[in-house]
């Protein structure tokens, strides 16, 4: 990963006859996987950001994915806990900040949690975005960047999907995001609001929330626990590394046309049973912990990305699957005090609930 800081200043974009220096960016749900990655990613890539997270911290924000960054960059980092659908909460973040750059990162973002009820999901992934595309038109902005996911594309069993292919989303997640993405780019065309989209494919990396695969098979095989595997296991995922997801979005918010969407995704695509076996093997734990679990309902089979708009403008992905995956797996070996805490309360509720009768009668 090349983290070389550009030359100054990186934010200088193109605006009719002019230009525009991007300064104060928000980037909503920060404190989650992705948004703590991309905040701590560019306060090293940029001398003249200020990054201000804003966060409801629902059980998937966890300030100690962003505790490195007060005493790292204090004057160019704030935290602030609010909710994306909270409108007042919104107008004051950006007016406190001066803020001319929003990267929406807040999102309920676990498709079994949407399976079991989508009520967070429509507040949140719909309701919330355009609470933030609201204060984004009202107050003026000069980017708007709206992380968004492959999985809006619904499953593709073949081929790859181009951001010029319609939406077609199978599950209560992907339905949420679909809508919100819609969203962002109607306010470009109806109010000429500039937005970028990014659709994201399936990502791993540090401070990852232990519901999703990657750190929930590797936590359950360091307790000698279960990975409950849904299915035949031979469901296809792409896996894209989070600080190269991340660097993806920095090149579609300064080099992206506004307007557009721009896929992200590595092109290494891997079936479920696979990934299981890495895990595995780089924790020396044998294949006796997989126990083969009744199927996620409507699951997709496959998503799959063309990337080519976004590589046009210059992005390369840095990881590669088979060498940063173990780094990962070791990564969560190596930082228990980080994810132990989290296995616990509501999580466990959580965990009851979806795989309880699932791992006692195991197919
Ligand atoms: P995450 O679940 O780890 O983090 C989500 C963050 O959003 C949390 O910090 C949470 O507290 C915050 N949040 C939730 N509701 C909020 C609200 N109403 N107001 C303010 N903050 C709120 O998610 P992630 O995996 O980091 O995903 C980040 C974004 O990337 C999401 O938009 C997701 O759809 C998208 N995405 C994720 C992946 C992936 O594989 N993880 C892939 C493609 C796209
Ligand atoms: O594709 C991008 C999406 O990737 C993001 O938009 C979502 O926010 C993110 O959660 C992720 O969605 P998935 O549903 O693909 O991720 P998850 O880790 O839940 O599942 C990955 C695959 O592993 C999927 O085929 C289901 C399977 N799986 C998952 C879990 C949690 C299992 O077999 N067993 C499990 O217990």
């Amino acid at each position: 990963m090349n983290h070389a800081k550009e030359a100054a200043p990186p934010w200088t974009l193109p605006r009719n006859n002019s230009r525009v220096t991007l300064k104060n960016i928000l980037v909503t749900g920060g404190a989650g996987f992705i948004g703590s990655n991309f905040a701590r990613m560019m306060l090293e890539r940029y001398e003249s950001l200020r990054i201000v997270v804003l966060d409801k911290l629902t059980y998937a924000g966890n300030l100690q994915n962003l505790a490195d960054l007060n005493p790292r960059f204090a004057h160019r980092y704030a935290f602030v806990q609010g909710d994306i659908a909270d409108a007042s909460a919104v107008h004051s973040a950006f007016a406190d900040f001066s803020i001319d750059t929003v990267a929406n990162f807040a999102a309920a973002t676990h498709v079994d949690r949407s399976i079991l009820g989508a009520a967070d999901f429509i507040a949140t992934d719909v309701t919330g975005t355009h609470v933030l595309l609201e204060a984004a038109r009202t107050r003026g902005i000069e980017r708007y960047l709206q992380v968004s996911t492959d999985e809006v594309y619904g499953e593709v069993l073949s081929g790859a999907s181009t951001e010029r292919d319609p939406l077609a989303p199978r599950n209560p997640y992907s339905a949420s995001k679909a809508a919100g993405d819609l969203m962002v780019l109607a306010y470009h065309h109806t109010y000429g609001l500039p937005v970028v989209v990014t659709r994201g494919c399936n990502t791993y990396g540090p401070y990852q929330y232990p519901e999703k695969i990657l750190p929930l098979f590797t936590t359950n095989a360091l307790e000698d626990l279960p990975l409950p595997l849904y299915g035949d296991g031979r469901q296809v995922r792409e896996w894209i590394h989070v600080l190269d997801h991340c660097s993806g979005i920095d090149t579609a918010l300064r080099r992206g046309e506004v307007g557009h969407a721009y896929n992200v995704g590595s092109g290494e695509e891997r079936e479920n049973i696979h990934v299981t076996r890495l895990i595995l093997e780089t924790l020396g734990k044998g294949e006796s912990l997989i126990q083969r679990v009744a199927d996620r309902p409507g699951h997709d089979r496959r998503y799959h990305l063309d990337s080519a708009k976004l590589r046009a403008l210059g992005w390369v992905p840095a990881q590669r699957f088979e060498e940063a995956v173990p780094a990962t797996v070791r990564w969560y070996r190596d930082n228990e005090e980080w994810w132990r805490p989290l296995k616990s309360g509501e999580y466990l509720a959580y965990y009851q609930q979806q795989y309880g009768s699932r791992l006692r009668g195991s197919v």
